[in-house]
């Protein structure tokens, strides 16, 4: 059995940054579904938030405003301490990215550059033209490969071994042979991503399915918000594939069928750069209430910046509307809508990404820290990957002598043998359902049901549709029974856990009797702050997800009406 003090799970920023700082000092191994350069922190394109008051208008910017404008984005739900934290150290992490070489785009005198982002009083987003996670990806992957992170490329991990509130270590699936393995550790981070392929219109990669998450879930430990989930404003229409806020910062406009600016009338004095919670409900209100193109799309205009500009900071846009849309924006505008994004809920945390399991952390978007809360601002998800990365790898600094143990053999072979024995009865057995048929009406359940606007019959028709399907996939036979590369059984096995998460995020949302950043319920269209200003807290049992709440953490920032 292999034994190692530290595994890392995710190949992405935040799995990433920790193993980077963690190896050398301790025997550290990653281990990811995908090539580490496949991960979706890749598609990230707008950029990442530090109050560093680089570009006009931002000399007075601050790390405290930066915190702020989080909180309030949040809709106040985010621990204030955890923000403070981040935001501190948003400028530490951006140029510590950039002496590793990350290529940001500069201002003419040679300073990063900078870029408004919505919900931001500042100019504060720190961008690489359009293709901001794929540079600082790669920048992260060039350091891993020179302090010689060991890599597992390529394996799921399909348990978390926990014994007595304390981590053991993991069950992993290598792809190419189908071999299962078991490796204990002293301590294992999470960093496994969002599950944005719950829903039909997401923007997210096809790996991106919770698998962390429920993973997590399964092994007992808590998990936080999963009723928050973002919608990004501009998604292209049909494929979903994200453009960029950014191009709504460089000044890209929003015009509904009568070529008017609607956002005046939502968000007066922000327009298009309001926090995505708002820009997202009021595009859907004009396509709902006829103001929409085909019912179904708005129009993002981006011709009057001028070819130049948008081939200097927004190529890969360009590239995109032409390649899956037919339109050049320089020439036309793009049909957009909204579309799933982010996932502001994950596994409970505290500050220091530790969870309520010894020795087991998580990080980035599987973690909820919260330093989203109800709502999260374009350019706070890579600063969290990174800013947690670091904080986990940091604690561990400390923690690793008192978490270091002795493997407890036995326990580990166990669980490697109930593992085993779990997917061998799946390979085996006989039914009559194929597990793309489940998950595809799964998606198309969250979709209609659990969106940008929900009210109590679309969510109980969501619930009932999960208890349904739960059953069905009861009864999946596999017809593929080999074990090399067989994407039938690791899709049906994920699957297992995308219902669980689906039906977290129902319940939470059907049960949270208000409205909060990105949970709007038409028939409780107020925020509740007596009732509601805690956090969900969802546990596994057998009979499905307990309910708990716990309080937000309020430092110095009082909840107040969000105005833009
Ligand atoms: O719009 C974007 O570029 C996405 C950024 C983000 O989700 O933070």
């Amino acid at each position: 059995m292999h034994h190692y003090d530290v595994i890392i799970v995710g190949g992405g920023l935040s799995g990433l940054m920790a193993s980077v700082d963690l190896v050398g000092r301790h025997k550290a191994a990653l281990f990811s579904k995908v090539h580490p350069l496949r991960s979706h922190s890749l598609a990230a394109q707008g950029g990442l938030n530090a109050a560093l008051g680089n570009v006009p208008g931002s000399a007075d910017d601050n790390w405290e405003r930066h915190a702020f404008d989080t909180i309030k984005g949040s809709d106040y739900l985010a621990d204030q301490d955890a923000v403070e934290l981040m935001c501190r150290m948003g400028p530490e992490v951006v140029y510590e990215l950039e002496h590793w070489g990350a290529p940001f785009s500069r201002t003419p005198e040679g300073k990063i550059a900078q870029r408004p982002f919505g919900g931001a009083d500042y100019p504060r987003t720190c961008y690489a033209a359009d293709r901001t996670g794929h540079v600082l990806l790669h920048t992260l992957y060039e350091q891993s490969v020179r302090r010689n992170v060991e890599v597992y490329e390529e394996w799921l991990v399909t348990s978390l071994v926990v014994k007595e509130d304390t981590v053991q270590g993991i069950v992993a699936m290598d792809y190419a042979s189908g071999r299962m393995e078991v490796f204990s550790a002293s301590a294992v981070i999470f960093a496994t991503g969002g599950y944005g392929r719950v829903y039909q219109n997401s923007t997210n990669a096809l790996i991106n399915t919770g698998s962390g998450i429920s993973v997590a879930y399964r092994a007992g430990i808590p998990i936080k918000d999963l009723e928050f989930v973002q919608f990004h404003p501009t998604t292209l229409y049909g494929t979903n594939i994200l453009i960029t806020e950014g191009a709504r910062g460089e000044g890209g406009t929003l015009l509904n069928n009568k070529g008017a600016r609607f956002m005046k009338n939502y968000a007066e004095r922000l327009m298009e750069l309001a926090p995505r919670d708002i820009v997202s409900r009021s595009m859907t209100t004009e396509i709902l209430e006829g103001r929409g193109f085909e019912n179904a799309y708005l129009h993002l205009d981006l011709r009057h910046l001028g070819r130049k500009k948008i081939d200097e900071r927004l190529p890969g846009i360009r590239d995109i509307a032409i390649d899956f849309a037919g339109v050049d924006p320089a020439r036309d505008p793009l049909p957009v809508q909204p579309g799933q994004h982010y996932s502001m809920g994950g596994i409970d945390t505290n500050e220091r990404g530790q969870t309520r399991v010894r020795g087991f952390y998580a990080a980035g978007e599987c973690a909820c820290v919260s330093v989203h809360g109800a709502n999260r601002l374009g350019g706070n998800s890579l600063l969290e990957t990174v800013v947690f990365g670091k904080i986990v790898s940091d604690d561990l600094q400390n923690t690793m002598p008192s978490l270091k143990q002795e493997p407890d053999v036995s326990f580990l072979n166990r669980a490697l043998a109930g593992e085993k024995e779990r997917i061998d009865r799946l390979l085996r057995k006989d039914g009559t359902r194929n597990y793309a048929d489940i998950r595809d009406e799964l998606r198309q359940t969250m979709a209609k049901n659990v969106g940008v606007f929900r009210k109590e019959d679309e969510l109980n028709e969501a619930v009932r549709a999960i208890s349904r399907l739960k059953a069905m996939y009861k009864e999946i036979a596999l017809r593929n029974k080999s074990r090399i590369f067989n994407f039938e059984l690791i899709n049906t096995l994920e699957l297992e856990g995308m219902l669980d998460l689906a039906e977290i995020i129902s319940i939470g949302a059907l049960a949270r009797k208000e409205s909060r950043g990105s949970h709007f319920r038409t028939d409780f269209p107020k925020r509740d702050d007596a009732n509601w200003l805690r956090h969900t807290l969802a546990s596994f049992s057998g009979e499905g997800p307990r309910f708990d709440y716990k309080e937000v953490k309020i430092t110095r920032y009082a909840p107040q009406e969000r105005k833009y």
